[in-house]
This record gives structure tokens, sequence and C-alpha cells, in this order.
């Protein structure tokens, strides 16, 4: 099966949630794809100073007029969209990624590993890894950014199914993107993390982020990378069906040959 993938790497103007939007929908509006990855928070920027910010970027779903936007470009354009935003639910804030289809379905994720400062603005994700139907009815698995740093999530994605991880990502430690060429082998999965670029000051509060945005193949192999500062969209085609052969060799399986007898999780 031939499915075009693809990554979307730019900076954000912090709180300008109309005005990134707006600079989105034109990148996106000439693209050819059947599956594109957006950076995390990619609406809102990142350095929030104060939880009075929040209100003023995030949307609840499913009547925010944004994600609404997103939904309209994935039927124009017939491509499945991953994004991240902050999203309100009722007195809580996620910092969570939709999928919207161009069918019209989509799904959401609530960040389950919170990252540092935001665990001063956001609620940790209240609902377990979860695998979603994308164009073609393709097995995506969500998750973001700080999500790497624990094999489990994409471990429970995989074992769950997913072909591609989708993981929207605002980077500011030094390992993810090395990270997930094991995390894309020792799964037999694709992963596409998409990263936001630029140094965003807020306040007395300053965050450097380190693009290098890239797709990964289901054995390590990088197939993509952005380099740190580009704003660009880039798009690989891959066959996401070599996801569903777990075999190492003839007689080893990335996943039947675990010793769950031996572990402590
Ligand atoms: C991160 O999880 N945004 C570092």
């Amino acid at each position: 099966m031939s499915y075009r993938v693809s990554v979307l790497q730019y900076r954000p103007q912090l709180l300008k949630a109309e005005e990134n939007f707006a600079r989105i929908s034109t990148m996106l509006s000439e693209l050819d794809t059947d599956l594109v990855v957006l950076p995390e928070l990619a609406l809102s920027g990142y350095v929030f100073s104060n939880v009075s910010e929040l209100p003023l970027v995030a949307e609840s779903i499913p009547e925010g007029r944004i994600f609404n936007g997103f939904r309209d470009l994935a039927r124009a354009r017939n491509m499945s969209i991953v994004y991240g935003f902050a999203e309100s639910a009722g007195d809580q804030y996620y910092n969570s990624c939709a999928l919207v289809n161009p069918d019209g379905s989509f799904y959401i994720y609530r960040k389950i590993h919170l990252f540092n400062r935001e665990k001063l603005f956001f609620s940790p994700g209240n609902r377990p890894f979860a695998v979603f139907p994308g164009k073609g009815g393709v097995k995506l698995g969500l998750m973001i950014c700080f999500d790497w740093q624990f094999p489990e999530s994409a471990r429970s994605l995989g074992l769950l199914g997913a072909q591609i991880l989708c993981h929207p990502s605002n980077l500011v430690l030094p390992w993810c993107q090395e990270a997930m060429k094991t995390r894309s082998l020792e799964n037999r999965v694709f992963s596409i993390t998409a990263n936001r670029t630029g140094t965003e000051v807020n306040a007395d509060l300053k965050e450097y982020f380190t693009g290098m945005s890239q797709i990964v193949g289901c054995k390590g192999e990088i197939l993509l990378r952005m380099n740190e500062t580009e704003e660009a969209i880039y798009t690989v085609e891959i066959d996401p069906d070599l996801a569903l052969n777990k075999a190492i060799t003839e007689r080893n399986n990335a996943y039947l040959d675990r010793r769950l007898d031996m572990y402590t999780l």
C-alpha cells in the first residue's frame, strides 16, 4: 500500500492562534498527501507565563473555530491532519492533539506525560493511549512530545496495532529525535515527529526548540530529517503495511518473543 506522509515544521507566534492558523492553512493549501503531522501546541505557542493566557488560545471540542477549520481543510484536501492544541474541557486544560479525517471523523489524545512547567497549566491526560483510523483506515497512534521518554507510550500504541506513531512535539531536550529511532525499531512502526523551531520568550521565560522534525521507518531508519531552523513541509511515500510484520529473524518476533513473566513494569 502506498501512503504519502508529511511533516510540517514551523515557528508559531506566541498566543496568536488565528494568525498561526492562517499561516498553517496557507502552508497546507497546496499539499498533496494522505497524512500530515503538525507540532504540539501548534496554534498557541508553548511558553505560557500565566494560566490566564490559556483562555486566549484554548478551544473546546467539537465547537472550536480552528478545530472546524482543520476539519474543513482535511475534507477539502482529502488528507488526515494531526495537530497539537490547548484543549479546554470544563474547568480543565489539556495539552492535546486532534486527528481530523477527510470523512469528517475525528479523535482527540490528551498528553499523558506532561513536561516541566506544563504541569502548572495543564491537567495530565485522563484517557489511555489509543489507536485511531486515519485516511484509508491506516492505524495511527497518537503521542505528544515528552511521551517519547517513556517507552511504554510507543509500546502501548504498537501493541494496540499502530502502524504510524504521530508525534506532535515542542522539543527542548536534545535526545528525542535519536530516541524515536529506537521507539520505531523496537515496535516496528513508522513514526512522524513534528517539532517546532525558534526561541520563544515570554516575560522572564525563554525556550529554544530544536527543530529536526523527522519521519522514521519501521526498522529505525531515518527517511527524512529536517534541519533545526527551516519552516517547511516534507512528504515521504511509505507502505504502512510493513509495520504489520513484527518478524526480526525467522525465529524472532518483536512482540511474540517478549517474556512478560521476566519483566518488572
Ligand atoms: C515537551 O514535552 N514539550 C518537551
